[in-house]
């Protein structure tokens, strides 16, 4: 009687971590404990044949249950455990004929994208880009340029400061870097510079405290206005078309003399509505800036000029409202 039942354990044992080892997924798996180790499996009905048994052989027969009974509980956790680790020994479930997710693909920022224009053609025109950094000293940003501390033009650039007492602040034009670049290369020198510019303004549709600007500064012999008149008038029409319109009306700066502010009109500007718009400010680089960077204004002259490019982004694409270019609304952005 005893060897019989001892024979049945041993077959329910080979068989159930048979059946275990061969689960191909947890609900598979879970079948196979309810049929050996449920209320009703085989390691209970086992169990129930105990009373059946002399009392000498009930404590053996006991024992060879449990051990059969924990043999398959190991078996069933190690497999189980498999199984949730791995997303099953064949992998999850692949779904060949499903379509691709498409990634996201971004793209540049409008106002990278004007700039990377800007200086495209400017690349073309023979100038090489030079970069500067955005916290300058008041040294750059206002006395190297002709515009001592009690210069009215100081006003009008209102900016932040990092440490006052030191002079430490945000650049409020690219112009400064025209002081770095001068004052690491002798001449000839045909650079552009696009950067970031702060100012403290009140922000509205045209204001903003944060804007871009591209400098350009062209210094060799005989450099005459007659050239910078052409070179500007040459490169808004590259970037705006033939049928764009330059104007230069006379204005103040102190770093350039004599001063003028460029006026555009084009086509696009005309269907708006709009005649002229101011867009950059420009002049013959003064004997002063010069001084300050160790050239001599006897043997050098030259021009520069800096322009806004939100406002350019604004006239290409009819943007009427500047803020739209910084609170990043993907329904903008996704335009361009
Ligand atoms: N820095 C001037 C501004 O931000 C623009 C400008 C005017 C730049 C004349 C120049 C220049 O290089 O020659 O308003």
């Amino acid at each position: 009687m005893m060897s019989e039942l001892r024979q049945q354990l041993d077959q329910i044992k080979a068989d159930g971590l048979a059946e275990i080892a061969a689960a191909a997924d947890l609900p598979a798996l879970e079948a196979v404990r309810v049929k050996y180790l449920g209320r009703k499996g085989s390691v209970q009905t086992a169990f129930e044949k105990l009373p059946t048994l002399p009392k000498e052989e009930r404590p053996a027969f006991g024992a060879l249950a449990n051990q059969t009974r924990d043999a398959l509980t190991t078996a069933l956790q190690e497999r189980k455990a498999l199984f949730e680790s791995a997303g099953g020994p064949r992998g999850p479930k692949l779904d060949l004929t499903l379509p691709g997710r498409a990634p996201v693909i971004g793209r540049p920022h409008p106002i990278t994208q004007v700039t990377d224009e800007v200086v495209r053609i400017f690349r073309r025109m023979g100038f090489s880009v030079a970069d500067g950094p955005d916290i300058e000293t008041e040294y750059y940003n206002f006395d190297a340029l002709n515009t001592p501390a009690d210069h009215p033009a100081r006003d009008v650039q209102d900016t932040f400061y990092i440490e006052r007492e030191k002079g430490v602040l945000l650049r409020t034009h690219t112009s400064p870097v025209q002081v770095h670049v001068m004052e690491k290369q002798q001449p000839p020198v045909r650079v552009v510079v696009p950067g970031r510019c702060y100012r403290r303004d009140e922000i509205d549709a045209t204001h903003h405290a944060n804007f871009h600007q591209v400098e350009g500064l062209y210094v060799d012999r005989n450099v005459s206005v007659a050239n910078l008149m052409g070179d500007c008038e040459f490169f808004f029409k590259q970037l705006l078309g033939p049928e764009t319109r330059v104007r230069f009306r006379p204005h103040f700066f102190p770093f350039t003399e004599p001063s003028y502010e460029i006026d555009l009109n084009s086509p696009a500007l005309r269907m708006a509505g709009r005649e002229w718009l101011e867009i950059a400010g420009c002049g013959m680089v003064n004997p002063r800036v010069f001084e300050s960077v160790g050239y001599d204004p006897e043997q050098w002259t030259g021009y520069a000029f800096g322009m806004g490019v939100e406002r350019i982004a604004m006239i290409l694409y009819g943007i009427d409202d500047i803020r739209l270019f910084y609170e990043n609304d993907l329904r903008f952005l996704r335009q361009f």
